[in-house]
């Protein structure tokens, strides 16, 4: 109770008199006073719209000062009926309700998480995973106050914020992506993907939209939670009969492959090869070989992966919330799209055999086979732990996980909008190409191509 008092003491010299949005204080600092020094008085507003604000006060420390583990303290204000919409961070986060409601969606490895918390709650975002949050507070004012653990950050800012949902204000991630790629990737006309890209105007912290009400803050106060047989229906429906049969295998004891390997191993080399693909379908397949499967590569920290597209292919958008990537092309040849942070290309880059790429953590990209002919790659990562790539596009993509009323306030757009627009593409992670018009078939099929 004591520190309840305090933080809410704290919060009311920070957040300077009562919170009046709107009128662009941008990025004001207060000097440090005096000798103070162990009083950290400089807040940075980091983004702000009519309705939120999230405030950084810069931890000391860091490398330069030698000191390990040092942390930003992050105040999050939010007015009533708002979203903080979905985004992935490169800081692991630790927040406190200090006053108000607040319902939180995480995305935990490949699974939906909500939570409802109240005044006094903490709750843990770990780096790279996908939240968004909503004040469910009536007529309540939301106050959090959050760690910003830099340990794992990309060091280009106090944090990095790649948002999901977006639109205009600020962009999606996807926005980075060739637009051909993504109509191929999703699976929907230029104007279709566009709606979806621009709608969005509000800025990180949105409020919802009066003619939205009150039928959509019912909804939105609901928890997604499935009980974990509809998932498995669900499952089942979309046909992904390979994680169907794994989980089915688990539940029932059996050993799987890799289990066997586990547990046979008598010689201390591994041969990708001989390894079932972690994931196939009719456009490709990919394996990785993580400290589970050969467990040298604990030591090393290394993860290593294969993976072969077919002629025309997309290995789907993705992010890799816990490694850095690199990779190697072994056979035929394609292309490789990265994206900053700010939802801007930083590179579409034609590979060919022996090239050799490299993809940081957090940084969404996609991997193309050339329509020639398929495209193999092999690689590594900075980690030997199970990765859970996150995928933004297909069946089994953050969009999907986390589809409903909060992502589709995200990109602006009506839910069954949303939902329309991420259940064209049917596939999940390695996606076909889009089908060719005659005159094109011919073209690429002309000798110039090889
Ligand atoms: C990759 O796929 C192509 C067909 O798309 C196949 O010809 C090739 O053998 C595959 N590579 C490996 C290593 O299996
Ligand atoms: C996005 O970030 C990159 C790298 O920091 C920068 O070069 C580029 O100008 C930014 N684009 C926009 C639109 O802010
Ligand atoms: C779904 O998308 C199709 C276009 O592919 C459109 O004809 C249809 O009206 C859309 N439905 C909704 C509910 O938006
Ligand atoms: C793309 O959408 C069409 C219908 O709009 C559907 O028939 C087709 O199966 C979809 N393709 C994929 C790969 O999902
Ligand atoms: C494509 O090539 C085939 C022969 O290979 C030819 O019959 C056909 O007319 C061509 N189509 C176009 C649109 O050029």
């Amino acid at each position: 109770m004591v520190k309840l008092l305090w933080c809410l003491l704290l919060m009311s010299i920070l957040v300077s008199t009562p919170m009046v949005m709107g009128h662009g204080e941008e990025g004001e600092e207060m000097g440090y006073k005096g000798e103070d020094v162990f009083l950290l008085q400089r807040s940075k507003q980091l983004m702000k719209t009519d309705v939120g604000e999230f405030r950084v006060v810069k931890g000391f420390g860091g490398r330069v000062a030698g000191i390990q583990n040092s942390i930003h303290i992050g105040f999050i204000n939010m007015e009533p009926k708002t979203l903080f919409i979905p985004q992935y961070i490169d800081s692991s986060l630790i927040i406190f309700v200090c006053r108000g409601e607040v319902k939180v969606g995480t995305i935990y490895k490949d699974a939906l998480e909500e939570k409802k918390l109240k005044t006094g709650d903490i709750y843990s975002i770990l780096a790279g995973s996908t939240f968004y949050m909503l004040n469910t507070g009536r007529g309540q004012r939301l106050q959090v106050i959050c760690s910003i653990d830099t340990s794992e950050s990309l060091e280009l800012d106090v944090f990095q914020s790649f948002f999901i949902g977006g639109g205009m204000n600020p962009p999606s991630v996807l926005a980075g992506f060739d637009r051909n790629t993504l109509k191929t990737a999703f699976n929907v006309s230029g104007s279709e993907l566009d709606e979806i890209l621009t709608s969005q105007r509000g800025g990180p912290i949105v409020s919802i939209a009066d003619e939205h009400e009150p039928r959509m803050w019912a909804s939105l106060l609901q928890l997604k939670q499935r009980d974990s047989l509809q998932q498995l229906y669900d499952i089942e429906e979309e046909e992904n009969t390979w994680v169907w049969r794994k989980l089915m295998n688990s539940m029932l004891g059996k050993k799987t492959d890799r289990d066997k390997k586990k547990t046979d191993r008598k010689t201390d080399s591994y041969n990708i090869y001989n390894r079932k693909p972690d994931f196939k379908n009719d456009y490709g397949w990919s394996v990785a070989i993580e400290e589970n499967d050969y467990s040298p590569l604990k030591q090393s920290g290394i993860g290593v992966y294969l993976v072969n597209l077919t002629a025309g292919s997309i290995l789907a958008p993705h992010i890799n919330p816990t490694a850095t990537e690199y990779g190697i092309i072994l056979r035929g040849s394609g292309s490789i799209q990265v994206v900053y942070p700010n939802g801007s290309l930083a590179m579409n880059a034609k590979v060919d055999e022996g090239d050799v790429f490299w993809v940081p953590r957090y940084f969404p990209f996609c991997q193309i086979a050339s329509r020639s002919g398929p495209m193999e790659f092999f690689g590594f990562a900075t980690s030997a732990r199970k990765n859970w790539p996150q995928f933004l596009v297909g069946a089994r993509s953050i969009l999907r996980t986390m589809k409903g009323p909060e992502l589709a306030m995200a990109f602006g757009v009506s839910e069954k909008r949303f939902s329309n627009f991420t259940d064209k593409q049917r596939e999940a992670i390695i996606l076909p190409s889009a089908p060719m018009s005659p005159l094109l078939r011919n073209l690429s099929l002309s000798p110039e191509d090889h």
